[in-house]
């Protein structure tokens, strides 16, 4: 067995000790699927291990063999949740998936996407589907569609929800960079910018479980972090948006100044989309009269 690079073994350990149970791979994700089962085997981990995975292509055999390559690479004998991957052929391979519960090969079947302007769809599968069990979208501070109609959706129809992409691939933590946490995010425990981003979502109703990528043991502790702390997170964070949204709209004003002197490395239009969803989101707050 070749021996994966030490630091995403760590990050598999630590998340297991942590308490973490959820790992969710893909086909489309390059070697994750067979990282993931080599360090799982290594480690004698896989009992302790909600596996998700996906499909990701077109046309049932194609699906069927991907679906059983995925088995052998991760090393599981069933899987607990095969998602289909961006909606791609969502028909076929939702023909299969029932197969594949009813012979006991996988325990539940999702869907998945990663653009919000995707979540109108994935509602209408859902409703077409009641054994779709767990939905996964994204979800962030800076890309708040999903709280609208689609998580309280989920919550009704008791469907299981993973949130995909929670730092909008790292890019929040650009857009908060040389930035101090607020003091008042202390408060309910978030300690640093990672945990601030994590506990928004978590504490959304509607929300199951919540994925963030990292091949950092640092980081991995950082995130598992977040899952602690006290119920109230966010009342106390929707109340302070609008203190994010000045701080941010202000930092902004700051670099456009410094950008137009020639200094580099403050990159303001990478500030946008945080500040632009939170800037809605503390406007959308004021009109519903939650912010004091
Ligand atoms: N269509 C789909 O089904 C779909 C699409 C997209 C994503 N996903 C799923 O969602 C997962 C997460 O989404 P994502 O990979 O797009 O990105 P993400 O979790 O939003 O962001 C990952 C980035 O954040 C950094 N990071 C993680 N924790 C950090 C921390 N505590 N402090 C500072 N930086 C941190 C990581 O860098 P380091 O490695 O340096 O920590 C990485 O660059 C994927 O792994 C996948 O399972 C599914």
């Amino acid at each position: 067995m070749r021996r994966p690079a030490p630091p995403r073994r760590e990050v598999v350990r630590l998340f297991i000790k942590e308490g973490g149970t959820v790992i969710d791979s893909s086909p489309m994700y390059g070697e994750a699927e067979r990282v993931t089962g080599d360090l799982l085997a290594d480690l004698g981990l896989q009992s302790k291990v909600f596996l998700a995975t996906k499909v990701w292509t077109s046309g049932r055999e194609s699906g069927i063999r991907q679906m059983s390559d995925s088995m052998r690479l991760l090393r599981a004998k069933k899987i607990d949740l095969m998602q289909v991957h961006n909606l791609s052929d969502t028909a076929t391979q939702l023909r299969t998936l029932h197969e594949w519960k009813g012979a006991g090969k996988i325990r539940y079947i999702g869907i998945t996407h990663y653009t919000a302007s995707a979540l109108d769809d994935l509602a209408e599968w859902i409703k077409r589907d009641p054994e779709i069990a767990f939905v996964q979208f994204p979800y962030s501070i800076a890309v708040l569609d999903a709280e609208r109609r689609f998580l309280p959706f989920c919550a009704d129809k008791g469907v299981a929800t993973l949130v995909n992409r929670p730092y909008e691939n790292g890019g929040l933590f650009r857009a908060v960079r040389g930035m101090k946490v607020p003091e008042w995010a202390r408060e309910f425990g978030a300690a640093t910018w990672g945990q601030f981003f994590l506990k928004y979502i978590l504490s959304t109703l509607g929300v199951t479980c919540v994925i963030p990528a990292t091949r950092k043991p640092k980081h991995l502790l950082d995130n598992m972090d977040a899952g602690r702390g006290p119920p109230a997170v966010r009342r106390r964070a929707a109340k302070n948006a609008c203190a994010l949204a000045e701080s941010l709209a202000k930092r902004k004003n700051e670099c456009d100044k410094k950008s137009g002197g020639g200094i580099h490395g403050c990159a303001p239009q990478k500030l946008d989309p945080l500040e632009i969803h939170s800037l809605k989101r503390a406007a959308q707050l004021e009109r519903l009269g939650r912010v004091g």
